[in-house]
């Protein structure tokens, strides 16, 4: 099957350019002004921008949490994706306590297989930090899961001591896996909300009140040292905060190989949204909590100089009535927020039309950087001949209206709810299918493979 997309303005990390695009197959057969008009398919994308399929490197799909699990699984929350013109997703498994590292790859694997529509990779999380755990690090690498994510947070379920985030840093600069950090202090976090808690404070709002922008700067400090003591490469993950920001342009100045993700919540919301004592701001608990109204500034700042390289949305959806376990007390509110499918309308109408960012900017932090951090480039995050054939026909006049009633993703509420935003996903092509046709998802559950992703190289540029 050859598709040709005709007439519009390909754009990649490096600049947009008028050009034609053939796809035979699963790949990128041909870029160019005059390419033979020969095909099975022809999509005209006239006065559209073709872009890279979104690479989101941060989701929770169907992950559990104690006994209930997020609301969208591969399937539900890959199809959103799809529709919002993410094309690869790279999930989080979680190693149980007592459990491997590979029972979680092949739990996640069964969760994944046969249901996602798109292209996925696993990160791994280590919760339990066994000396055998350690050295099937070094097979986790070789079999395409080179990233590990290590909490500093939740005490006593996730988050590993000094010594042990020191050791996982030192096996990955030996092993070519790359740290992804969850940077928040978990010990100080815990007496914040005791004190709280036993002060009558139980509203959402004391969440955010509980993990102050310092707890998250110190953490980032903290990771950025042992990184450096151990000679390792570092990602943080949903970065959140000024402060966290400048501890990660300071260590870059130095020239320490630290990379940084922030996500659409922390750009475009603030902690207005846990305003006064009523129950809505369980609607934004997530970890760390969304800051002061002049944080998004300092991000899109980032975002524009380079400290920070990537938009991911870290998809953590829970339902309403499974946020209301924490009516009485913030502190039970499951963490976490849907963002998977609008990410790209979101950061395109705020970044690029707001004149944050220039369209080639918005590629690479959304596709081009996360495929390259990550192991996947140039298969993915770039138009380019032998790539995958992943493309997103993107109508920069269309809009874009956010709605609980009409999104994709299984979950009560949206926190953009009621927004219009300038451009509109329109088409959308997964190694070669057409899988959003005109906004409609036309997909097949199942679809999407597995991606065994490369070691972690530093960009030689
Ligand atoms: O609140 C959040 N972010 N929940 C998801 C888990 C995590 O820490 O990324
Ligand atoms: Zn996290
Ligand atoms: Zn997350």
């Amino acid at each position: 099957m050859r598709t040709l997309i005709r007439h519009g303005t390909v754009v990649n990390a490096d600049g947009p350019r008028r050009a034609d695009v053939l796809i035979d197959g699963e790949r990128i057969a041909a870029i160019g002004t005059s390419l033979p008009a020969e095909a099975d398919r022809v999509i005209d994308a006239t006065n559209r921008v073709v872009l890279p399929g979104g690479v989101d490197v941060h989701t929770h799909l169907d992950m559990p949490l104690g006994d209930i699990r997020t609301a969208d699984d591969f399937e539900s929350g890959t199809i959103a994706a799809a529709c919002g013109g993410t094309t690869t997703v790279i999930d989080y498994a979680t190693q149980t306590k007592g459990g491997s590292l590979r029972g979680a790859l092949d739990t996640w694997m069964a969760l994944a297989e046969g249901r996602a529509v798109v292209d996925f990779g696993f990160h791994m999380c280590i919760s339990d930090l066994r000396p055998d755990v350690e050295a099937e690090m070094d097979a986790m690498v070789s079999e395409g899961v080179p990233s590990f994510k290590l909490f500093m947070a939740y005490p006593g379920r996730l988050m590993l001591n000094d010594g042990e985030i020191f050791r996982v840093l030192r096996r990955t600069a030996a092993n070519g896996g790359l740290v992804c950090l969850h940077a928040e202090n978990g010990d100080v976090i815990d007496v914040l909300v005791r004190e709280a808690l036993a002060a009558g404070h139980t509203a959402p709002r004391f969440h955010a009140l509980t993990r102050p922008p310092l707890v998250e700067a110190e953490a980032v400090h903290r990771g950025i040292a042992f990184a450096e003591l151990a000679g390792a490469p570092l990602y943080i993950v949903h970065l959140s905060s000024a402060e966290a920001l400048g501890e990660v342009s300071a260590a870059r100045r130095r020239g320490v190989r630290v990379l940084a993700e922030t996500c659409p919540q922390y750009l475009l919301l603030s902690d207005e949204a846990y305003e006064g004592d009523q129950f809505d701001g369980a609607k934004f608990v997530m970890s760390p909590p969304l800051r002061s109204r002049e944080t998004p500034d300092a991000l899109w700042r980032g975002l524009a100089e380079g400290d920070l390289q990537v938009v991911a949305t870290d998809h953590c959806p829970f339902l309403l009535g499974q946020k209301a376990r924490g009516r009485d007390d913030f502190s039970r509110i499951p963490n976490g927020a849907p963002g998977i499918e609008p990410r790209l309308s979101l950061l395109y109408d705020e970044g690029v039309r707001g004149g944050r960012i220039p369209v080639e900017r918005f590629v690479e932090i959304t596709a081009a950087a996360p495929a390259r951090i990550f192991g996947l480039y140039p298969q993915k995050g770039a138009i380019a001949v032998g790539s995958d054939a992943d493309l997103v026909v993107f109508d920069p006049s269309g809009t874009t209206t956010i709605s609980a009633a009409t999104h994709h993703m299984r979950v009560d509420y949206n926190p953009y709810e009621g927004r219009t935003l300038g451009g509109a996903v329109e088409t959308v092509v997964a190694r070669g299918d057409i899988i959003v046709d005109r906004g409609r998802f036309v997909g097949a559950p199942g679809r999407g493979r597995f991606l065994k992703r490369a070691p972690f190289r530093p960009r030689s540029s």
